[in-house]
């Protein structure tokens, strides 16, 4: 549905902010008013050019009914880095629903991502049923664990400790290299900068997390990091809500999770793990750790499919014709994918000799980063290849050495 005439689309301006805030309050649910420090860093963060408002002119105070806006981010992958756009902060008003306006914002950013030669855009999504017709696939999947009496690992303990409790500034001179570090092992890592590090884990006044919780413990091994608060939701019992475990090696991995896993005097942990977390195969009880959800997380959109799969590197080699659908973009067509010693090389045309392989432009967003085989959305018709050997290759080349792990929620 084309929206109606009356609505204007435009970049935002600086007026455009309180609003745009308050619009993002009353969609999102969000609890808490965000305080002056927390909105002048989310400004930081976007440009004004980055972002499309729309506003309903015929109505008094020609209201704002509708934004989206991007991140400019930039997220490990095999073999290296990729700048993209992440997408969010998408809302329209729940008195414009339903006519359009969603479909002409992204219609917007999308035009200016081809542009700006983004080869991906990303966002997570609020449902999953909204972002497949724009060409976005799930990619990633987390899981909110639960952790209900003190867990013993495998492992025996090191005879010196490795982790130590941190202060604030020692966690901000140490944190990021060893994040960019991690960055280096796991594919889809979002890359921070000063602004991300104040949002995410430097800025631990009261006003700016709940109210049960006390100040954020900072957990420092050489090759890895935790965050967690104590909360106090009920009296006489605390519960340890684990933010962020950062881990480069296995060995910090274990070290961080033996703490974290058997902390006294806390009734239960809860935390996030990346979908391919090993921790469970830690414990002494692979039940000690409980998965009470799990869920997709970075969805990821192909824009330029020549540009998205020349930008990593593949587990094996193969030579393909691929044929990519993209109804609403331009990315679609037929390619020659070819890949040797990891590298790919992508023309456009393709007479592979090994075969065709058939997909949506959002299932290969789901195969982008290896959290998805490319056999199960075969099993749902979004694959198609000729033969089972064939689609066993192809399945095969996008496998990462480590699990993809996402880094920021946004
Ligand atoms: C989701 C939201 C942005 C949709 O805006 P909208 O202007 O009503 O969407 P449009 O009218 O442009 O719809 C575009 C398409 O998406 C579909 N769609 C819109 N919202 C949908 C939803 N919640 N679930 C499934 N499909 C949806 C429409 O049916 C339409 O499909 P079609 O064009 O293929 O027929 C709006 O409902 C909203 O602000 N929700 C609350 C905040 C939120 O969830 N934002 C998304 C953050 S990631």
């Amino acid at each position: 549905m084309a929206p109606h005439p009356d609505l204007q689309f435009r970049p935002a301006v600086d007026a455009d902010w309180p609003e745009i805030f308050a619009a993002d309050a009353r969609a999102f649910g969000i609890d808490a008013p965000r305080d002056d420090l927390v909105r002048a860093n989310e400004k930081a963060r976007i440009a004004n050019d980055d972002v499309v408002v729309a506003r309903d002119t015929a109505l008094p105070g020609e209201p704002l009914v509708g934004q989206a806006m991007y991140y400019r981010l930039t997220m490990s992958v095999p073999g290296g880095r990729v700048a993209f756009p992440g997408l969010t902060w998408v809302s329209v008003a729940a008195t414009h629903r339903r006519r359009g306006v969603l479909r002409e914002l992204l219609t917007r950013l999308r035009a200016k991502w081809t542009d700006e030669h983004h080869p991906i855009a990303a966002l997570w999504a609020s449902e999953g049923t909204i972002y497949e017709r724009f060409g976005f696939g799930p990619a990633m999947f987390t899981q909110d664990i639960r952790i209900e009496s003190r867990q013993d690992l495998r492992i025996p303990a090191p005879k010196r400790p490795q982790v130590r409790y941190a202060t604030v500034a020692d966690f901000a001179e140490l944190a990021p290299d060893i994040y960019d570090r991690w960055a280096d092992v796991h594919p889809g890592v979002m890359l921070r900068d000063q602004l991300w590090w104040e949002d995410y884990l430097l800025d631990d006044r009261p006003a700016a997390r709940p109210f049960t919780t006390q100040d954020r413990q900072y957990l420092l091994h050489p090759d890895g990091y935790a965050t967690y608060h104590l909360d106090s939701t009920s009296p006489g019992l605390e519960a340890a809500r684990i933010e962020e475990v950062v881990a480069v090696t296995d060995e910090a991995h274990t070290e961080l999770w033996r703490i974290l896993a058997s902390l006294d005097l806390v009734s239960t942990t809860t935390g996030t793990l990346a979908v391919g977390d090993p921790l469970r195969f830690k414990l002494v009880d692979l039940r000690g750790v409980k998965v009470v959800d799990e869920y997709d997380t970075l969805w990821v959109a192909v824009l330029d499919v020549a540009g998205a799969l020349t930008a990593r590197t593949y587990a094996s080699d193969v030579d393909v014709t691929l044929v990519v659908d993209d109804p609403i973009g331009t990315a679609g067509g037929s390619y020659r994918f070819r890949i040797t010693g990891g590298a790919a090389t992508v023309t456009e045309g393709g007479d592979g000799t090994d075969g065709e392989v058939s997909c949506d432009i959002a299932a290969l967003g789901s195969l982008y980063f290896g959290g998805v085989d490319a056999r199960s959305l075969a099993a749902a018709s979004r694959v198609r290849a000729g033969s089972p050997e064939l689609l066993a290759a192809f399945a095969d080349v996008w496998r990462t050495s480590a699990h993809p792990a996402t880094g920021i929620d946004f």
